[in-house]
């Protein structure tokens, strides 16, 4: 089968470097797919087995490196006025500082890497607990601290002491003006991406607050981890979205032990549960209530534990992110790698996948909401579908990584089959050129016309497939094969979809809305392109404007009023 693919491997060395990457894209696909160099040194990699990646490394590898780090750093609310260079100067007494940042939410934080973890362990040893008359601490020490010595303010009133990453999105208008001022929607589009996507900070800040919560739920397993999963590490996440963590409890040591075949064999003595799913609330419940009362900076802890995935939902203040904390949640980490891992293989991946959501946002057809629309995770999984639906193919179908994956790939959840192959390099792709805006054309045009009623959408056969059940849309899980993941679109959701789908296309397709509009007097550039599409009157307004408003609201009413039944 890899003889006949054109062997193309772009993956980007971290997110600021998406323009670089989308250059090469277009040099390398302008030289001739499949070049010779690229294709020898997969091969080489095939031969003597080892894992070249190109730059890319598997989830897994990254999840450790990041849990690693965020277990040498600490987070300190500061002053507005904290002098940056007295700061670092007074926390490197404790050790070597190998990355510091600060930034606002809910006043001043600084995320403090250290070289190791003595220094952390210095520098805890030397903090305080706090006096406070009329009230009283609960005693738990944690790694977020308060910068209570005023000698590092900066008295002179100038200025900020110090430059400050941002955590959101820049404003709407702004960025629709920026990408105004760009020169085709490919740019528009890769300028919207890197304008949304996480920062490196706020991927450390997540992995930081992760860390922070093992050290309380380690009160009861020490041996436990908790991971990010969903958008905050797939990399289609966008700055603001919530963070996804998985309490993983697979890491006690002797849970996988097979008993010795002689000599002395002991066993825990353990408490017993009727189900796994009992266990998980139990544990959930257990860490939800210290989360609630002892957890510094986490506020408005629900414990959500009938759901099918029970969790544990609360806002960390100090990071400004909205929490949700499951446990023994395997197939959602297997569904995280499979799209970071389609996400990497292809910088068109993610540049369409968050336009996608974005359009999706604009026109209210995705919510924070629970509800009867469209999931982020759902519309992702559509974007692949497309994608290995093009001609030639520019995704493999999830049946070719699994036939791609090695021995130690194999990975069987609740009787589901996970495996697929986590070396990159073994991957072969087509020689697909399109740009990114034939591509978000097409994609308006694929769903526009998709024969929804009849067809499933497949990511594991690449094909739709006739649908098994009776609901508007059908997207199926792709691993747990029997559920659908767009269970909860009603038809009137999917509808809607459509409709934009088609008002997108006509758009797009409208030679004065695909061409910058420059305006000579004032030098001031019209709304085009992409930024069109992200205009709600626009794309609302091309038939019957009016209509189309008052029909989206009640639409969103009805939609919110029955999510609000079904919770009850
Ligand atoms: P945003 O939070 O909207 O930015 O996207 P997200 O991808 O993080 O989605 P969400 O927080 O809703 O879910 C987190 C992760 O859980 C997803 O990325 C998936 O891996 C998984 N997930 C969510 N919904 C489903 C579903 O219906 N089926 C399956 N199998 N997994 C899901
Ligand atoms: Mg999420």
């Amino acid at each position: 089968m890899a003889s006949s693919y054109a062997v193309c491997r772009l993956h980007m060395r971290g997110r600021g470097s998406l323009g670089k990457c989308l250059q090469r894209l277009d040099t390398f696909l302008h030289r001739s797919i499949g070049s010779d160099v690229v294709a020898a040194q997969a091969e080489a990699a095939r031969r003597d087995g080892s894992d070249v990646k190109y730059g890319s490394k598997s989830l897994y590898v990254v999840q450790a490196e990041r849990q690693e780090q965020a277990e040498r750093s600490v987070l300190i609310s500061c002053h507005s006025r904290t002098n940056e260079k007295k700061f670092l100067k007074d926390l490197s007494k404790h050790g070597d500082i190998k990355k510091h940042f600060f930034y606002e939410s809910y006043g001043v934080y600084a995320v403090v890497e250290f070289s190791s973890q003595e220094s952390v362990a210095s520098l805890l040893e030397g903090a305080n607990i706090p006096t406070v008359s009329h009230e009283s601490m609960v005693p738990f020490k944690s790694r977020l601290l308060s910068l209570r010595n005023f000698n590092s303010v900066d008295s002179s009133n100038q200025q900020a002491g110090q430059q400050r990453q941002p955590q959101t999105t820049p404003p709407i208008n702004e960025l629709m003006q920026r990408l105004s001022r760009e020169e085709s929607i490919d740019h528009q589009i890769t300028h919207l991406t890197e304008s949304y996507q996480l920062t490196e900070e706020n991927i450390r800040l997540r992995f930081l607050v992760c860390s922070l919560l093992k050290d309380i739920a380690a009160a009861y397993f020490p041996e436990c981890t908790i991971k990010p999963f969903g958008s905050s590490v797939n990399g289609f996440g966008k700055l603001g979205c919530d963070l996804d963590m998985f309490l993983d409890l697979d890491g006690i040591s002797g849970r996988n032990v097979k008993m010795p075949k002689s000599g002395l064999s002991l066993e825990y003595q353990m408490k017993r549960a009727s189900s796994e799913r009992a266990v998980t609330q139990s544990i959930l419940s257990v860490i939800g209530e210290c989360v609630d009362q002892f957890g510094p900076g986490c506020v408005g802890v629900q414990k959500i534990l009938n759901a099918r995935c029970p969790l544990v939902r609360f806002a960390h203040q100090p990071s400004g992110f909205q929490c949700d904390l499951t446990a023994n949640n395997r197939v959602a980490m297997k569904s995280t790698e499979l799209l970071y891992l389609y996400g990497e293989l292809d910088p068109r991946v993610r540049c369409l996948v968050f336009t996608i959501r974005c359009w999706a946002r604009t026109h209210g057809l995705t919510s924070s909401i629970p509800g009867a629309w469209i999931t982020n995770f759902s519309l992702t999984v559509m974007v692949v579908f497309f994608l290995q639906r093009r001609n030639p193919p520019i995704l493999p179908t999830l049946d070719q990584l699994r036939e791609l994956a090695g021995p130690a790939d194999k990975s069987v959840i609740e009787g589901n089959d996970c495996t697929f192959v986590s070396n990159f390099s073994k991957i072969p792709l087509h020689s697909n050129t399109a740009t990114l805006e034939q591509l978000l054309c097409e994609f308006f045009d694929f769903y526009a016309t998709f024969p929804f009623s009849k067809m499933s959408i497949n990511i594991r056969k690449g094909k739709e497939q006739n649908k098994p059940e009776v609901t508007p849309l059908h997207i199926q899980n792709p691993f747990e094969t029997s559920l659908n993941v767009s269970k909860n679109v009603n038809a009137s959701q999917l509808d809607r979809f459509v409709a934009l789908c088609q008002e997108s296309t006509w758009l797009l397709q409208q030679r004065e809305n695909n061409t910058p509009r420059r305006h000579t007097e004032g030098n001031t550039t019209g709304p085009w392109g992409l930024v069109q599409l992200l205009m709600p009157l626009q794309v609302a307004g091309v038939k019957s404007r009016k209509g189309k408003r008052r029909e989206a609201a009640s639409e969103r009413i009805k939609s919110l009023l029955e999510s609000l039944k079904n919770k009850n």
